[in-house]
């Protein structure tokens, strides 16, 4: 049976689908496919192992032979679920083998940001490391601040415990649901979303992209924050309003930003965001360790297995399609 992979994965998980007998067949081109493309190259395949390839309802129409779709990622923001479980499509994901690995980014961003640390290491570079000036460039300290998580999953409560045990951060939480074990683990207290935002001093964001969470951070969510708060964003840049996010930084409603995603991806190189000292900005790389990222192909590649197998695939999105 054949798989088509839409990019070069790591080398565990496409060894693991060959020693199961399958032919793996690679998207070696350094960039994305075109939807023609993908579906010229998936219609003599069994399987589809997609790498950040957004998967519409045309495409799945006309894919509706594939017998499993397994995504290299978690969010599955970028597929039409409800369209793939009517053909009765598998749809699997890479649930929490990369929790750790993000939760360290939105760290990473939350420290640098507080530090304005990507900003300073620019001006080295431009040649700007001159006389030293005692009430310039001074950034904020996280001890003893309040960390409030939106989307308090497994992501969330990564962080949660990074940011308690290194700087004895309060964390308070807004989900649709309490997460009452995380409630125990770090001592979290669900809030309102409105709490969330006044209460906050660094705001993090590790919620999935739906309906309801698209443009959630706007304008009016910014101006409820705390002049000295830090907004961080490793989850979907569609949840922020980029341009509302810009003018909240230089209106000065918020004090910093940290986002490892933005809108649209990938972000212009001249944005103003890129400038600005309290900002800092990774190209998506909350996934993007070895060991995390040979983790996800396995997972990934199990899914496909089990799904050739005819078995039900381990990590599945819509678990109605077996109904
Ligand atoms: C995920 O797995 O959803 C990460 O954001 C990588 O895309």
């Amino acid at each position: 049976m054949k798989v088509f992979v839409t990019r070069v994965i790591p080398a565990e998980g496409r060894q693991l689908m060959i020693e199961a007998g399958l032919e793996v067949r690679e998207w070696k081109e350094k960039r994305g496919l075109s939807q023609k493309e993908l579906i010229s190259n998936t219609q003599d395949c069994h399987a589809l192992l997609s790498v950040g390839t957004r998967l519409d309802k045309e495409f799945l129409q006309a894919s509706a032979h594939l017998k499993v779709i397994a995504l290299h990622s978690v969010g599955y923001d970028n597929v039409d679920v409800k369209t793939a479980t009517a053909l009765g499509i598998p749809i699997g994901n890479t649930p929490g083998v990369l929790s750790g690995a993000t939760a360290d980014t939105a760290f990473l961003l939350m420290l640098a940001t507080s530090r304005k640390a990507f900003y300073m290491h620019k001006s080295i570079i431009k040649g700007e490391w001159g006389f030293f000036d005692p009430t310039a460039d001074l950034g904020i300290e996280l001890r003893g601040k309040t960390l409030g998580v939106f989307g308090l999953g497994k992501i969330g409560l990564e962080m949660a415990k990074c940011c308690a045990a290194a700087f004895g951060m309060q964390v308070i939480y807004h989900n649709r649901r309490k997460n009452e074990a995380a409630e125990k683990e770090v001592s979290a207290r669900w809030v309102s979303f409105d709490e969330l935002l006044e209460q906050s001093d660094v705001l993090t964001v590790h919620t999935a992209l739906t309906s309801e969470t698209r443009g959630k951070f706007d304008w009016s969510a910014f101006t409820k924050m705390k002049p000295r708060s830090i907004f961080i964003n490793t989850a979907r840049g569609e949840i922020h309003n980029e341009g509302d996010l810009l003018r909240a930084l230089e209106e000065k409603q918020i004090w910093g930003a940290g986002l490892d995603v933005t809108n649209p991806e990938p972000m212009r190189s001249d944005h103003p965001l890129l400038n600005m000292p309290n900002v800092s900005v990774l190209p998506h790389i909350g996934s993007a360790t070895e060991e995390t990222r040979a983790a996800m192909s396995v997972l990934a590649a199990k899914n496909i297995i089990a799904g050739l197998k005819g078995e039900q695939i381990p990590f599945i999105v819509n678990p109605g399609v077996y109904k």
